[in-house]
């Protein structure tokens, strides 16, 4: 019944529907339209009543729950949607292992516990970003999993530039940058059953709404948001149905080893390529030349005395890219 008044106000977004209206088409009394408007107010929806006109629900309301997720999204892919959770990672990992399907996304709308990579904490402790980890049961070799890592980086990035219009970077493998700082993290993680990919579990934290203050002292240095970047606000619920969408085209090229849609893609939003950048490896500084990514995701790089090198990601870190991140 929530979901029946909330799909007539959000079909006539920004106008007023009238009672009798809603009534008719759900088939109930007014005082259960009533009850259940008043339920949806307290769960966050800015909808207005007006004695003479009925009830509106305001344009642009960002509110996420399985509902909305579920309204901009295909309607195969299971969702498994939580208001608070410690990491969606780790509930993806709990899940991954019962799931049929191939793909699957776990969103939530604050984590208590958000994990980054190399062990770090992820500052998501607030409901200004989109959070969320995608189940991947790829028919793939282990050793190929760094090219799902860039290609989810791939799929972040074309989600914010359909959503907002701009082209991000993405900092080899799969750190997303705009104007400079970090908009968005991934952490992937993979397990294997007796030399096979049993699953892989991708959590993508995109920093949607924060403005400067809301993020720590020391983080404030190097990340952003979209907002901060774009000057807009898109509602969290599209912009994680457009990332599924994005996320399941990513998979299905890697699965079909298609060289032609990493390559395409890599170049578009590349931030390496073609700079100076500085490794870090076992403790030591050097600066080398990105050439770019081969098929399995590696980076290509040539240092000054022309020497090749290819890098499996853990193996380095980028800390530098002309003066960059
Ligand atoms: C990084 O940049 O260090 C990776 C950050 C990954 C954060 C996302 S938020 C959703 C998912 N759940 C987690 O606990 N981490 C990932």
């Amino acid at each position: 019944m929530k979901s029946k008044i909330l799909d007539v106000l959000h079909e006539n977004e920004g106008g007023y529907v009238s009672g009798q209206r809603l009534c008719k088409e759900i088939g109930v009394s007014r005082t259960a339209v009533w009850k259940h408007i008043r339920l949806l107010l307290s769960e966050g929806y800015p909808i207005e009543s007006s004695p003479g006109k009925g009830y509106r629900l305001k344009e642009k309301a960002d509110i996420l729950n399985e509902y909305e997720i579920m309204r901009f999204m295909d309607k195969t892919t299971p969702l498994y949607f939580q208001k608070t959770t410690e990491s969606t990672n780790a509930l993806a990992k709990k899940i991954a292992p019962g799931e049929q399907g191939k793909f699957a996304l776990i969103a939530t709308e604050k984590q208590t516990g958000g994990r980054g990579r190399l062990g770090r904490m992820f500052e998501s402790e607030n409901s200004l970003g989109a959070w969320c980890s995608f189940i991947l049961k790829p028919n793939m070799e282990p050793e190929e999993a760094l090219v799902i890592t860039v290609a989810s980086a791939i799929a972040v990035c074309n989600t914010v530039q359909e959503l907002y219009g701009v082209e991000p970077g993405i900092k080899w493998p799969n750190d997303i940058i705009m104007g400079g700082k970090k908009v968005c993290g991934i952490l992937s993680e993979m397990s294997c059953e007796t030399g096979a990919v049993e699953y892989i579990v991708v959590g993508i934290g995109i920093n949607v709404l924060q403005q400067a203050n809301d993020f720590s002292e020391e983080l404030s240095k190097t990340a952003s948001s979209l907002f901060m970047e774009t000057g807009c606000r898109r509602a969290r619920a599209e912009i994680i149905a457009a990332l599924c969408y994005n996320m399941r085209e990513a998979v299905e090229a890697v699965e079909r080893k298609d060289a032609g849609w990493l390559g395409k893609n890599w170049s578009r939003f590349t931030a390496t390529d073609g700079k100076f950048i500085n490794i870090w490896k076992n403790g030591l500084k050097a600066t080398v030349f990105a050439e770019g990514i081969d098929e399995k995701g590696r980076l290509l790089t040539v240092d000054e005395k022309k020497e090749k090198s290819v890098y499996s990601s853990g193996e380095i870190s980028i800390r530098g890219i002309n003066g960059y991140i």
